[in-house]
């Protein structure tokens, strides 16, 4: 048996796996390879995969806010359709929540739709709590986005 599954922070040469698994998981809103490039050297604070011995199978994409460095957004996070289910995505979330907090931020914010019970799930697991809808319109998929928050307690 192989090594098992761990945490860790992303490289650059794993932008390509991501947008994989993006494309995968996101389909038509998922961040392509080259957004993901652009992005990662100015907004990747917090950007984590979940490896084993046959490679990644889950990431998570957290950025700072522009208007308040106290706030965090989670961008993305994915687990691959085959992995689903072994508590990766607990995994990510929670590497994901310490390492903002150890940037000083103290407010997690994240979209959701509301019928994903996955993530629904996960993010309550959590703690985050709904906090209002995300903007007027959508991402071009159609579906309206709830806006999830986490507040952090003083370290
Ligand atoms: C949401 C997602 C990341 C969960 O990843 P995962 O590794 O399968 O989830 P885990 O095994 O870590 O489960 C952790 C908790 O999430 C919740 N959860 C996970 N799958 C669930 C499901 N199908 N229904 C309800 N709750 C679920 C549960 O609370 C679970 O805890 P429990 O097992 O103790 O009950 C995964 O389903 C995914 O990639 N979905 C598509 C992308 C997505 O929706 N991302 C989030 C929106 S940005």
């Amino acid at each position: 048996m192989g090594d098992p599954l761990s945490v860790r922070t992303a490289r650059e040469e794993d932008l390509s796996r991501i947008a994989e698994l993006e494309n995968l998981v996101f389909e038509d809103t998922g961040f392509s390879f080259s957004a993901l490039v652009q992005l990662f050297g100015p907004s990747g604070i917090t950007w984590l995969v979940a490896e084993d011995d046959d490679g990644i199978w889950g990431y998570s994409l957290s950025v700072r806010a522009t208007d308040d460095p106290q706030v965090g957004w989670i961008m993305a996070l994915g687990v691959h359709p085959e992995r689903r289910g072994e508590r990766i995505g607990w995994h990510l979330l929670d590497e994901s929540i310490a390492e903002l907090q150890s940037k000083g931020i103290n407010t997690i914010k994240l979209t959701v739709i509301p019928e994903n019970a996955a993530a629904v799930g996960l993010y309550m697991r959590a703690g985050f709590q709904d906090s209002g809808q995300w903007k007027e319109g959508d991402l071009g998929d159609g579906a309206v986005r709830k806006i999830l928050t986490l507040l952090l307690p003083p370290e």
